[in-house]
């Protein structure tokens, strides 16, 4: 396993969930080797967008059973989409956390680490999409990622909360320090998402680089072809093959291109891996 990543922001509806989707499509159409593994019990989650929603609910094995107990694989759980593998959600993981506790698991945000060890010689990558509100699930996706990607808005509202992510990245870092030494928590990128053309997004953008955040040198525009992927369970790169006779690649292709941006990112650890445009 090459690198594993989380997407994290305080606020839900970003674009984690689109942004996880279609990052992991470009590193599989580049023949990397992903699994994703979606931690949001929730609806409107990745497992959802790419057409599995039925795994989310009944009576079988899922991701919650893996995190509670260690003899579990988590390997019979993976299913393949168009472009990566994945781990489904489950509703049943929205009562995890009281079931760690009345188990007394140990180490509870370390679950999900270990579960994937059985895995990581058989992937390049590790991209974990977590639930909208902070809790046992998200300590897992960060444990288990270290390296984080920040979609946000650009605005005042977005920058001021990359100043509160950052510090509860800090103290989440101290804080599993103390379990592992060598535990570093940091962000890989911040990305820019469903950006227009007001000046207001070239001020923030300005505003963020000079207080020196790793923030992508492109944002993602917002396009309504990202709902309408969604709505088919497709990811955008799926979806862009999926009509011919649809007249989409001109407005499309810059989202593309952004996601196959993003990959190289990932790939190499570090927002410089993109040229800056003009
Ligand atoms: N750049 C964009 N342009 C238009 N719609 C977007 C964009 N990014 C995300 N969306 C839409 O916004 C909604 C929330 O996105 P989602 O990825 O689920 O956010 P999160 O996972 O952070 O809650 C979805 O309907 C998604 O299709
Ligand atoms: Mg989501």
């Amino acid at each position: 396993m090459k690198r594993a990543i989380t997407l994290w922001s305080e606020s839900g509806g970003v674009g984690k969930t689109t942004m996880a989707t279609n990052v992991s499509a470009a590193l599989g159409r580049q023949d990397e080797r992903v699994l994703v593994i979606d931690l949001d019990p929730q609806l409107g989650s990745l497992t959802d967008h790419v057409g599995y929603q039925e795994l989310k609910t009944g009576d079988r094995d899922h991701l919650g059973h893996v995190l509670l107990d260690d003899e579990k694989d988590i390997r019979s759980l993976i299913v393949e989409t168009e472009d990566f593998d994945l781990v489904p959600s489950h509703e049943g993981l929205a009562n995890i956390e009281s079931e760690m506790a009345a188990r007394n698991t140990s180490l509870r945000e370390f679950q999900l680490r270990s579960a994937l060890k059985s895995v990581a010689g058989e992937y390049d990558y590790f991209i974990i999409d977590p639930p909208a509100t902070l809790n046992v699930l998200v300590d897992n996706a960060l444990v288990a990622a270290r390296n984080v990607l920040i979609p946000i808005e650009l605005t005042r509202k977005g920058s001021i909360s990359i100043e509160g992510l950052e510090d509860t990245l800090d103290s989440m870092e101290r804080g599993f320090k103390k379990f592992d030494d060598s535990f570093e928590l940091g962000i890989l990128a911040v990305v820019p998402n469903e950006v227009g053309d007001s000046n207001i997004y070239r001020d923030t953008r300005e505003e963020l680089e000079t207080d020196g955040k790793p923030v992508t040198p492109f944002g993602v525009r917002k396009r309504d072809v990202l709902k309408e992927a969604w709505k088919n369970q497709m990811n955008l790169f799926e979806f862009a093959e999926s009509d011919e006779t649809r007249d989409l690649r001109e407005y499309e292709g810059d989202l593309l291109a952004n996601f196959e941006q993003l990959a190289r990112i990932v790939q190499q650890g570090t927002v410089d891996a993109v040229e800056v445009e003009a």
